[in-house]
């Protein structure tokens, strides 16, 4: 037996006690209660702490490699040809197909708004994307779909047409999302919805050039919105961030400082722009593969099911992280607008389908428990928010739900590798190694072998910092590579 086996012995052995015997005791680790007798509180922590996490650390090799965080943190989505159609910021770069030598055959079970199946399409190879978020799902199938020439000429007549077309249709439905008539000024929302009727009446017999116009018309709703969105939800143009806190703006000068004195005409110039992009970065199409990528909107932790037997090189993906941020909250509006949810149940099936990376997944399901996330759990800070609203039972979920997935990977590329870009996360005064416990969990799904390659350093959330000095080296963004 190999040390990593061994190791994966030993923590496989402390988690199923873990199981039975939820309040750990050990040598390492001091409860916060007790430290909070003893009057010392922090120093104590501290201890314990470094305690758990330094041997976490020594169990697999940690590499460094900070030339790869351009890549993982990829800024490019938002101005690279095809990518920059959809923000979407937690995209990461399709050059980690040539970085990582990922082979001819790729599969992302988490694949966002597509940056491996179209960095596949380009390079000439194949990929198989799999995403929950249905916006992201469409918009990759968008981008890997080329316009037939005809199509192509009806979206141009398209742009010149615009601003007849939204004077001759009348308005789609408002969804019934609760802050529907909220989101968008009222004469902005007018235009939204024409828009939407015009793109469904217009392109009724030509599915793709439909399907692309939409796509731009969903893109820019942010933009032309009174919202935007900004860490675990949306925000409202209407306050300004002033030193750490939301200041009103006043109304009627905000709208008149973004939009410009006419709504309407910053909404159809926004649209004509987009769609132009999108055409300008269409030559794209011309090179590549375009007819080997399929994605499937869904979830990775039923893979094994949506490739249908298929095998592949490599695996990669960026699942998303454990930081409590909700996608299909920070998406709502987009989801809302373009239908893709009809109702709140809806919209709460796809929260509880998801990874559990943010407190509206699905507890009820069952988590097991690795036992040196419980030592770290019974370090947390009991007073703290992230431990009132149910980090802890976070953490256990999230693991589980990777273990469950990593099996699948593990058959869906029997003899590749499997790279997991993923970042720690720091929670009521404890740093949680998401790498270290990624890498512990491949091995159970039946990975021989992982090494973590760090590839940035990530700052730690202002209200940790104090509490976390000198504990900054744990707070990593990786690329975890099991084989
Ligand atoms: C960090 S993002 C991936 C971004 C992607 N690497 C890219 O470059 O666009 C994580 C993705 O996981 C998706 N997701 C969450 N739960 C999922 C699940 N159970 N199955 C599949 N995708 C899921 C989210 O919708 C999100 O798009």
């Amino acid at each position: 037996m190999n040390s990593t086996h061994q190791l994966h012995e030993i923590a496989y052995s402390q988690a199923k006690e873990a199981q039975t015997n939820v309040v750990i005791q050990s040598d390492a680790v001091v409860g916060i209660e007790s430290c909070v007798k003893q009057g010392n509180v922090v120093p104590q922590v501290h201890k314990s702490l470094k305690n758990i996490l330094e041997p976490l650390d020594a169990n697999y090799p940690i590499e460094q490699c900070l030339d790869l965080g351009q890549f993982v943190h990829w800024r490019g989505n938002a101005t690279s040809p095809m990518h920059r159609w959809l923000r979407y910021r937690e995209a990461y770069s399709p050059e980690l197909i040539d970085k990582l030598q990922l082979g001819n055959r790729i599969l992302d079970p988490f694949s966002g708004c597509g940056s491996i199946p179209i960095g596949a399409a380009i390079r000439g190879k194949s990929a198989f994307g799999i995403d929950l978020n249905p916006i992201a799902a469409f918009s990759t199938k968008v981008k890997l779909t080329p316009l037939r020439p005809r199509s192509i000429r009806g979206v141009e007549k398209f742009i010149k047409d615009i601003p007849q077309l939204l004077s001759m249709h009348e308005r789609w439905p408002l969804p019934e999302l609760s802050i529907s008539e909220k989101v968008f000024e009222p004469e902005m929302l007018d235009s939204v919805l024409r828009a939407r009727a015009a793109i469904e009446r217009v392109f009724e017999r030509d599915q793709q050039a439909r399907d692309f116009v939409f796509l731009a018309w969903l893109a820019i709703l942010e933009g032309v919105g009174s919202y935007f969105k900004e860490g675990n939800g949306i925000k409202y143009r209407n306050k300004k961030r002033q030193k750490g806190k939301y200041e009103d703006r006043l109304d009627g000068e905000w709208q008149l400082a973004r939009f410009g004195p006419d709504q309407r005409s910053f909404f159809q110039e926004a649209f004509a722009r987009q769609l132009q992009m999108m055409l300008e970065d269409a030559v794209e199409w011309g090179i590549g593969s375009w007819d080997d990528q399929r994605v499937a909107e869904g979830s990775a932790f039923n893979l094994l099911d949506l490739i249908d037997g298929e095998t592949f090189d490599s695996v990669i993906f960026s699942p998303p992280y454990a930081n409590r941020f909700d996608y299909f909250e920070s998406f709502k509006v987009e989801l809302w607008f373009g239908n893709f949810v009809n109702s709140y149940s809806d919209l709460n099936a796809l929260r509880k389908a998801s990874l559990r990376s943010h407190l509206n997944a699905d507890f009820k399901r069952p988590a097991d428990n690795l036992a040196p996330l419980e030592e770290l759990i019974g370090l947390m800070d009991r007073d703290s928010s992230s431990w009132r609203m149910g980090v802890p039972d976070l953490m256990r979920g999230y693991f589980h739900d990777m273990r469950m997935v990593l099996r699948q990977c593990r058959q869906a590329a029997p003899n590749g590798r499997c790279h997991v870009v993923v970042g720690n996360s720091a929670f009521a005064g404890v740093i949680i190694p998401t790498d270290v416990f990624t890498a512990m969990v491949g091995i159970q799904a039946g990975f021989n072998r992982a090494t973590i390659v760090e590839t940035r350093h990530l700052t730690v959330a202002p209200q940790q910092r104090n509490r976390l000095r000198g504990f900054e080296k744990y707070m990593r963004e990786s690329i975890v590579i099991l084989e």
